[in-house]
């Protein structure tokens, strides 16, 4: 029987153009609408595991597998890869330098990916080359995926987001979200949260509806009985194994 639970991979092959943040903030983003959600780690430098050390357990429960964490003494890989099994949906904080075998397994296991690019010369260039690579590798091709790409960071009304804009208006796959640049993202990841989580910020409130604009395009893209199960308490969670091999 076809798994239910659904994969989000956010993947550039540029840093520092955001994947954590969005991992992170869509992570919390499904948290907070009742989805049981995971967050996969899988960069080396584990910030989404370091964030979610942060996370105050008294919010939404982001659960987190941390892919390049090595186990405990007494446990073996399986069991540090489990996951509850009531796992709805998994946001996995991909790494600019998957290459060859880690970006093949990561491309067969992904429902839908999203790519941010940020808005400069630089950005702009090794994003486009990275959407051409991605559309034309032959794991893709085989099965293709919705793409989405996220501008990150704008600023409107400077010539970079022009630059990005006409950039994405050229591309063959949609721009489905737009995130300011703005300091409530740098404020969040400091103390575990996403900006939907803080709702007495004004800041954050003003980015809340280009999540669920995002979280739309991607609910519309995935099959619907993999968020039609009512979602039960965190506490009622049971864990379950996942391959070592799955992020
Ligand atoms: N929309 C935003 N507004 C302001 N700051 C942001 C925004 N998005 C990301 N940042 C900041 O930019 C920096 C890089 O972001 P992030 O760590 O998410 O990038 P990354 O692609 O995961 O980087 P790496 O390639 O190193 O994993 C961080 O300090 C983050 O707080
Ligand atoms: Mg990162």
């Amino acid at each position: 029987m076809e798994s239910p639970t659904r994969r989000i991979l956010v993947i550039n092959g540029k840093g520092g153009c955001g994947k954590t943040t969005i991992a992170t903030n869509l992570a919390v983003a499904y948290a907070c609408s009742g989805t049981n959600v995971a967050l996969m780690d899988n960069d080396p430098q584990g910030s989404s595991t370091y964030w979610a050390s942060q996370r105050d357990p008294e919010l939404p429960h982001v659960e987190i597998v941390a892919k390049h964490q090595r186990p405990g003494m007494y446990q073996t890989q399986a069991f540090h890869h489990r996951l509850p099994t009531d796992t709805e949906m998994i946001v996995v904080d991909g790494h600019s330098n998957a290459r060859g075998r880690d970006l093949e397994s990561l491309l067969r296991q992904t429902d839908i990916i999203l790519v941010p690019i940020l808005p400069s010369s630089i950005d702009i260039r090794a994003g486009g080359q990275f959407i051409t690579d991605l559309l034309t590798h032959r794991l893709f091709r085989a099965a293709p995926r919705p793409v989405g790409v996220i501008a990150n960071r704008i600023q409107p009304n400077t010539q970079t987001h022009d630059k990005l804009m006409n950039f994405l208006d050229c591309l063959d796959v949609p721009a489905v979200a737009q995130f300011r640049d703005s300091p409530v993202y740098t404020d969040a990841a400091e103390v575990g949260q996403g900006v939907v989580d803080m709702v007495d910020c004004r800041a954050a409130r003003k980015e809340t509806a280009q999540w669920k604009q995002l979280i739309s395009w991607i609910n519309e893209h995935i099959q619907p009985q993999s968020l039609a199960r009512k979602a039960p308490k965190a506490a009622e969670r049971k864990p379950t194994s996942i391959s070592a091999t799955s992020a």
